[in-house]
């Protein structure tokens, strides 16, 4: 699969932007599309991303008091900032149905600080999925 995204205007902060991912199965296999500096995260079970993940699912059910059942990350970039940037894809529940969420998630572990910084819904339009970020 290939990730491509809009380029993000303003800062880690505040972004607002519409994501585009586009589904490539040309391969069967992931290809990295390095933008800005982000690079795809080849494993999406490794531990560390999954906790980031389930942070984020957390945060958001925290924030805005939904109850977002994490499931997996289905895809997902980092960048290197002071710390890492994570920028991913997830699949969670709401209720009995299966969405996919688009999260940044701002890592600084030696600080022990963890923000997520945008959580966004997706959806499917024309074969292509839409995340927004905001
Ligand atoms: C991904 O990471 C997990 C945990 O570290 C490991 O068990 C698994 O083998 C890794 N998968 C790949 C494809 O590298
Ligand atoms: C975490 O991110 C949110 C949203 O960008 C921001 O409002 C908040 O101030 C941040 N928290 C910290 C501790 O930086």
């Amino acid at each position: 699969m290939t990730i491509k995204f809009n380029p993000i205007l303003g800062t880690l902060f505040v972004v607002v932007a519409t994501v585009i991912l586009r589904v490539s199965d040309a391969q069967g296999g992931r290809k990295g599309a390095i933008v800005g500096g982000w690079n795809p995260i080849t494993n999406l079970t490794d531990p560390e991303v999954v906790e980031i993940g389930k942070f984020a699912v957390d945060e958001h059910n925290k924030e805005v008091k939904t109850k977002l059942e994490f499931q997996k990350i289905t895809n997902g970039e980092s960048q290197v900032v002071a710390g890492i940037n994570y920028r991913l894809v997830i699949s969670a529940k709401d209720g009995d149905s299966p969405h996919n969420y688009l999260a940044e998630v701002w890592d600084k572990p030696w600080e022990k600080f963890r923000n997520l910084t945008s959580f966004g819904e997706c959806s499917l339009e024309n074969g292509e999925q839409q995340c927004m970020l905001t």
